[in-house]
């Protein structure tokens, strides 16, 4: 950790913001890498190690557990042939999933207007090869997460920061009681990690994001597991039941609520790893007859209208299934208020007041522009000369 990153700390016992003083016991040049923090207002002492500030405060049993069980998980990950190098790869790998992580990532780089120096806290961050991305684009990255083991936590990162090439904090805490100060981010990233809440959980998760974002700020919520009218369930955990990971699908309209409850402007965002919303080209499926074909030719025709694109995306991440939901969250400029102690009705009226505000302040150059939404606009603005 940084000397000066204890100024953005919050300590999670009373919940101050900046009262965290640091005492360092080793230095390795760079960052401090073993010491304490100590609260000013109400003592409370948290270890520093490995260059980690231990911020995660009083946790119950089931964030314990899921901890507990990342520490076995990396040991099979191991078995079976994880190594660092598998690591410094990620998320390139030869896999469906990781497929789906590369193209969300490059969606998220090429649509939103990223600029050095911009700060960007990556929740449940796990290896931490996201935090690597954003800070090797010159962001100012926090990794956050429960667990700390090589291979599924925090203490991953001294591999990526061992080239010397990049630097990012980390910090054991949990996304519902985050150990940051209020409004002093730009961007809060989760990437399938929100389902890691059952719904009170997620209430208070979406609170704190918003609480830490700057008015302006994003949160960019990528690839959330989804209950849909075909599969209620959502969730298909049975092999993986033994490591107790704290998993609870919700329904895309619970994500997008729960977003509004806290405060934000929503948008929900195409996945383009999907071929229809994506940069593909419809490939023949031979085993399909004429007819079936010429309806795929046909709905893929409909990529160009955007009724139709929006359709298609609710139809899939509310009956369907079969995809992740994304969707970005913006928090007003205007109306916000003070971050805790509003009442829902309060803040319900704050944001509808900014809902309303929002394109006389685009107009005006106050709030940001639209973010492009498929990858031919992306493109686009890219020709003219990036995003942002
Ligand atoms: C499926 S993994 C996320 C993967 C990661 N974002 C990526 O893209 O590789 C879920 C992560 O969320 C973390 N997590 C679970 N509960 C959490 C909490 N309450 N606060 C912060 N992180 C949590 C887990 O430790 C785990 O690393
Ligand atoms: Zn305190």
């Amino acid at each position: 950790m940084k000397r000066d990153f204890a100024e953005t700390l919050r300590c999670p016992a009373c919940r101050h913001d900046g009262t965290l003083a640091l005492a360092e016991h080793e230095d390795d040049g760079r960052e401090v890498r073993e010491g304490e923090l100590r609260c000013a207002n109400c003592a409370t002492v948290f270890p520093l190690h490995r260059g980690v500030p231990e911020l995660l405060h009083d946790p119950p049993r089931h964030v314990l557990a899921e901890a507990a069980g990342l520490e076995r998980f990396a040991a099979k990950m191991r078995q079976e042939g994880w190594t660092r190098q598998t690591v410094l790869d990620l998320p390139y790998l030869d896999h469906g999933y990781w497929y789906v992580q590369a193209r969300s990532m490059h969606q998220l780089l090429t649509t939103v207007p990223f600029s050095p120096g911009q700060s960007v806290l990556d929740v449940g961050s796990n290896t931490c090869w996201a935090a690597n991305h954003f800070a090797e684009r010159g962001l100012r990255a926090v990794a956050l997460d429960i667990a700390t083991p090589e291979l599924q936590g925090l203490y991953t990162a001294d591999w990526f920061l061992e080239s010397g090439e990049v630097f990012f904090e980390r910090v054991l805490g949990s996304m519902d009681a985050i150990p940051l100060a209020s409004s002093s981010l730009d961007y809060v990233y989760c990437c399938e990690v929100l389902h890691h809440n059952d719904s009170d959980g997620l209430r208070r998760t979406f609170a704190e994001i918003f609480r830490v974002l700057r008015p302006g700020g994003r949160l960019l919520m990528v690839n959330e597991t989804l209950k849909t009218l075909r599969d209620p369930q959502g969730l298909h955990v049975d092999a993986v039941a033994e490591y107790e990971g704290y998993e609870h699908a919700h329904w895309a309209v619970q994500y997008r609520g729960e977003a509004i409850r806290a405060g934000f402007l929503t948008e929900v965002i195409e996945p383009h790893y999907v071929a229809y919303f994506g940069d593909a080209v419809l490939l023949g499926d031979s085993s399909a007859g004429a007819f079936r074909r010429l309806l795929r030719r046909l709905g893929f025709m409909t990529r160009r209208l955007p009724p139709a694109r929006r359709a298609y995306l609710a139809w899939l991440n509310h009956v369907a299934g079969g995809v992740s939901m994304n969707m970005i969250a913006a928090k007003p400029h205007r109306y916000i208020g003070r971050h805790e102690g509003v009442r829902p009705a309060e803040r319900a009226v704050r944001r509808l007041a900014a809902a309303a505000r929002r394109p006389v302040d685009r107009r005006r150059g106050v709030e940001a522009p639209r973010l492009p939404r498929t990858p031919e606009q992306a493109a686009a603005i890219a020709r003219a000369g990036g995003v942002g």
